[in-house]
């Protein structure tokens, strides 16, 4: 079998439901609102998933195999020795993915859960169409078994829109969480409380604080993958709400926050200009080194990623890091 066939094709054959709670119309009004307010405020700031557009996904899944781009690597061979592990404790019968993107870790949570014989059901929700649909028909079409539901929509809008039921398991894996700062951290963690109710579970990814060096090397690769990927959001801005921001004179700059523990990433402007956003009759004035904040990557200590789990509702039950210490997976039940 070919290993991508037509989407449409696919989806018929193998049965995904694809429930689009984030309509064009709807992103559009999303993105002009955050926009607005990012671009208005000081430190001006966008949402990291404005990142995440088709180029911007596929420059995510390169820099997820860049050599110091460790993160990926390491949760995949955690999950690869653990995912049996999680199967036999969860016995989950619907599987859950946050922000799947192409869902290629999941193979092992999947293949443990169908050995284990409970899994009914595959959840997954992202705010990349493209990307969401083509990953959820191949799952589909590879186990034919299940019942696939593909939710297009925004993990902080639109949890209770997904379709789970009977005993959960919730992952959420890549350390994305980290994108969140602390207090919608927080509110988070307790809407996906909400979400599974009792006897429900939660798999995490989450990148460890380390030596900020490999830190930096991770987050500004040589080869500037990681640099188009932070620039892609002016193109994302240009092109939808026709900006005129000229990315190229706008740095990457990525640095590591010793006191929150968490790498920051801006576009530093190399001049002082004036940025025309035409769909919202806005001009921007940058001053020349003025940072634009894209993305926090909060990186996480055992002790306090278990207390703030339990402050949320829920039980650690296991913890388990590579044998560097360099990531970790955290499963936790509803208390
Ligand atoms: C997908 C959010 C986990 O924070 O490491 C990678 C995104 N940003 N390089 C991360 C990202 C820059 C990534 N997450």
């Amino acid at each position: 079998m070919p290993d991508r066939l037509p989407v449409a094709e696919t989806a018929a054959a193998a049965g995904v439901h694809v429930s689009v709670q984030l309509a064009p119309g709807d992103r559009r009004e999303t993105l002009r609102r955050d926009v607005l307010e990012g671009l208005t405020r000081t430190p001006k700031t966008l949402p990291p998933k404005w990142l995440y557009d088709e180029r911007g996904s596929e420059l995510f899944a390169e820099i997820t195999r860049l050599p110091e781009y460790y993160l990926t690597r390491r949760e995949r061979g955690i999950l690869r020795e653990r995912a049996g592990e999680v199967a036999a404790r969860t016995q989950a019968q619907t599987l859950v993915e946050l922000g799947s993107g192409t869902s290629e870790k999941t193979r092992f949570l999947l293949d443990a859960l169908v050995a284990v014989g409970t899994l009914r059901r595959f959840v997954a929700i992202d705010v990349s169409e493209e990307t969401l649909r083509e990953s959820a028909a191949r799952i589909a079409s590879r186990y034919a078994a299940l019942d696939v539901q593909a939710v297009v929509g925004d993990l902080e809008r639109h949890l209770d829109r997904l379709p789970v039921g009977g005993r959960t398991l919730i992952a959420f894996l890549g350390s994305s969480i980290g994108n969140f700062p602390p207090a919608a951290r927080s509110a988070f963690l307790q809407g996906l409380r909400e979400l599974v109710a009792s006897g429900g579970w939660l798999l995490l990814g989450l990148d460890l604080v380390k030596d900020p060096g490999r830190l930096l090397a991770a987050y500004d690769d040589p080869g500037g993958v990681t640099a188009a990927f932070n620039r892609n959001v002016l193109e994302v801005v240009n092109r939808e709400l026709g900006a005129d921001f000229p990315p190229d004179r706008f740095a990457h700059v990525a640095r590591w926050d010793a006191e929150n523990e968490w790498m920051e990433l801006c576009l530093r402007s190399l001049d002082a200009r004036v940025v025309r956003i035409r769909d919202l009759r806005l001009e921007v004035e940058f001053a020349r080194g003025e940072e634009l904040h894209t993305e926090i990557s909060a990186k996480f200590r055992r002790g306090r990623a278990e207390a703030e789990l339990a402050r949320a509702g829920f039980d650690p039950a296991a913890w388990w890091t590579d044998a560097a210490g360099d990531f970790a997976l955290s499963l936790a039940r509803t208390a």
